[in-house]
C-alpha cells in the first residue's frame, strides 16, 4: 500500500496523457491452447490489420486512495465491467511495473469496427493498453530504452492481457511461440517474419463478410481452456507446429496454393476443436458454409488465389493479393454478399502496426 507521501509522481505530474492508435490482427496459423502464464499451446501467425484499430488515450494522476483506480470508457460511455477487468490485469501486472500502483487511470477508447461486426477487439485494445503503459514507463524511468526493446516489452504485456494482442505490437506479418530450429522466436512475446518475404504477401487483403454480429457463444479464454481435455489436441499441436514451419518456407517462396491449402485447414482445424470440446460449440452459420462452398467454386473456375480463414465465429475473411481486388469484389457483390447481414463487409489490408497518436 503507498501512502499519499510515498508517491515517488506526487507534485511531479499533475494529470499527463499517452495515447496510441493499435491494430488487430488475424490469425493464419491458429492459437488456440495455452498453459498457465499465457503460455500459447503452439506457435501462431497472423497478418496485422490495417483499418480495425482501437484508439486508446490514457489519462493518469497520482492516486488519492488507497487503492490505483481505473475507468474505462468505450465511445465516451462508461464499462463499469471492463474497468474492473482492466483494473485486475493493472494488478497483475503491478509487480513488473510498481508505478501502476500510485497512479489513477481513466482510459478512452475507440474501435474503428463496429461492435456489431464481431472482430474480436481484445487484440487491438490490449495491445492499444499495453503500448500506453510502456509509454508511461518509458517517459519516466527508461527514456534511453531501444525502439527495438520498448516494443518486445509492449508484446510482453500485451500478451499478459489477451495473448493475440501479442502479435499487434508489429506490423505486416507476424509470429509468436517458440518454434523448433527458429531462433529469435518467444512464447514471451511476438516478433515480426523479417524482410524475406515473398512481395505477393506485401499487399495482401483482407475482406471480412459479416455473417452474423451475436456476441461470441464461448469466451477465448473458455475456448482455450477446453483443449485442456480435447483428445484431439495432441495431434493439433503437432499438425499447428509442422504447419507454422512449413507456412514459414511459403512466405518466402511465394507459392499461393500452398499458402491457401495450409490457410485454410488451419481454420477448419479450429472450428473442429471446438466441435469436439466437451462441452462442444459450432460456431459458424450455414452462410459460413455457403461463403465457403463459393470460394472453392469461383476458384476452380477462375483460379483467382483467393482463400478464407475464420475467427473463433461465423464470419469469413477473404485473402487475397491486392491486385485481384476489382476481380474478388465483383465475385463479392454478385455472389456472396447475399449471405451477409444487411450487405455489411469490411475491407481491410495488411498494415503497418501500431502508432504513437499522442507524443
Ligand atoms: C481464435 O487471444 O482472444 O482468435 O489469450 O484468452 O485473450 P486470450 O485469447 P485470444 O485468443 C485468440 C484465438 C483466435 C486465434 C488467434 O488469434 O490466434
Amino acid at each position: 500500500m503507498t501512502s499519499r507521501k510515498e508517491n515517488i509522481f506526487e507534485d511531479k505530474i499533475p494529470t499527463d496523457k499517452v495515447g496510441w492508435r493499435s491494430p488487430s490482427n488475424i490469425a493464419l496459423i491458429k492459437y488456440w491452447g495455452k498453459k498457465s502464464g499465457q503460455i500459447p499451446a503452439n506457435a501462431s501467425l497472423s497478418f496485422t490489420l490495417k483499418e480495425s484499430v482501437s484508439e486508446t488515450v490514457i489519462e493518469y494522476c497520482p492516486t488519492e486512495g488507497k487503492d490505483f483506480k481505473v475507468d474505462f470508457f468505450l465511445d465516451g460511455e462508461p464499462q463499469p465491467e471492463f474497468s474492473k477487468k482492466i483494473h485486475a490485469y493493472f494488478d497483475s501486472i503491478k509487480h513488473s511495473m510498481p508505478f501502476i500502483a500510485q497512479l489513477d487511470f481513466k482510459i478512452n477508447s475507440k474501435n474503428t469496427f463496429p461492435h456489431s461486426a464481431g472482430i474480436a477487439s481484445s487484440a487491438s485494445g490490449m495491445s492499444a493498453i499495453a503500448l500506453c503503459l510502456c509509454d508511461i514507463e518509458k517517459k519516466y524511468f527508461d527514456k534511453d530504452s531501444s525502439e527495438e526493446k520498448f516494443f518486445q516489452r509492449a508484446s510482453y504485456f500485451a500478451r499478459l492481457g489477451s495473448g493475440s494482442a501479442c502479435r499487434s505490437v508489429y506490423g505486416g506479418i507476424v509470429q509468436w511461440g517458440e518454434i523448433d530450429g527458429h531462433r529469435n522466436t518467444s512464447n514471451m512475446f511476438a516478433s515480426e517474419i523479417g524482410n524475406e518475404v515473398d512481395k505477393l504477401f506485401e499487399d495482401f487483403h483482407d475482406t471480412i463478410l459479416i455473417v452474423d454480429s451475436e456476441q461470441k457463444k464461448v469466451s477465448s479464454t473458455v475456448g482455450h481452456s477446453l483443449m485442456n481435455d480435447n483428445i484431439f489436441a495432441s495431434g493439433r499441436f503437432i499438425q499447428a507446429d509442422d504447419n507454422i514451419k512449413q507456412l514459414l518456407q511459403i512466405l518466402k517462396n511465394g507459392n499461393l496454393n500452398d499458402f491457401i491449402k495450409i490457410v485454410e485447414s488451419e481454420a477448419l482445424t479450429l472450428h473442429s476443436m471446438m466441435m469436439t470440446s466437451n462441452p462442444y460449440f459450432l460456431l459458424m452459420k450455414p452462410n459460413t458454409i455457403s461463403i465457403i462452398e463459393k470460394i472453392w467454386e469461383f476458384r476452380k473456375e477462375t483460379e483467382t488465389p483467393l482463400c478464407f480463414t475464420l475467427d473463433a465465429g461465423p464470419n469469413v475473411h477473404l485473402l487475397y493479393p491486392a491486385k485481384y481486388a476489382s476481380k474478388v469484389k465483383k465475385f463479392i457483390d454478385t455472389e456472396l454478399i447475399q449471405f451477409t447481414i444487411n450487405n455489411m463487409v469490411i475491407n481491410d489490408m495488411l498494415g503497418g502496426g501500431p502508432e504513437r497518436i499522442i507524443e
